[in-house]
């Protein structure tokens, strides 16, 4: 057993765990962040995209010890100050769900995707999105009804300021 800080929803965490358990079970089990999702565990589905140090990962296949000091964002950690992210503004606007099972990787994946390029093409919306599983089949109402990235041009700071860091459990 060994102690790891990381940071999640702006928060510092300590947690104690086998360094190769993987972060899913530690955000979902041990710090109740169940807003991330267990599609598969195979690394197939992204139904548990989390971003580490701002790039986008499969939590159900990276154990704790790779996220040891580094900032982990999952989709509880997008709103600021009482908002949601644009991205997520834009998915409740177009309906773009219904279960909502694969809906925070697909949101977590589009912030990633926004980070690296903050005017994706159609296409590169849908290719990003379609590398998420959704048993719903939303993709279409996913990609072509969010216009997201005109919601985050219009919001920018929500791309590139950095969260403020509270101390909650450490
Ligand atoms: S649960 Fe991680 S990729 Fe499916
Ligand atoms: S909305 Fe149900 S799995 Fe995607």
């Amino acid at each position: 057993m060994k102690a790891w800080n990381w940071s999640s929803t702006g928060a510092r965490h300590r947690v104690q765990s086998d360094p190769e358990r993987p972060l899913l079970y530690v955000l979902r089990d041990e710090l109740d962040l169940t807003g991330t999702k267990y599609g598969c565990g195979e690394g197939q589905c992204r139904a548990c995209t989390v971003l580490l140090d701002g790039a986008p990962i499969r939590s159900c296949i990276t154990p704790l010890s790779k996220a040891q000091g580094k900032q982990i964002t999952t989709i509880e950690g997008l709103e600021r100050d009482g908002r949601l992210h644009p991205v997520q503004d834009a998915f409740i606007k177009a309906d773009a769900m219904q279960c909502g099972y694969c809906t925070p990787g697909m949101i977590v994946g589009s912030v990633a995707l926004l980070k690296k390029n903050p005017n994706p093409s159609e296409a590169d919306i849908a290719r990003e999105l379609e590398g998420h599983i959704c048993r719903c089949g939303t993709y279409h109402a996913s990609s072509r009804q969010c216009d997201w990235p005109r919601a985050c041009r219009r919001r920018p700071s929500m791309l590139t300021s950095k969260r403020r860091s509270r101390s909650r459990r450490d």
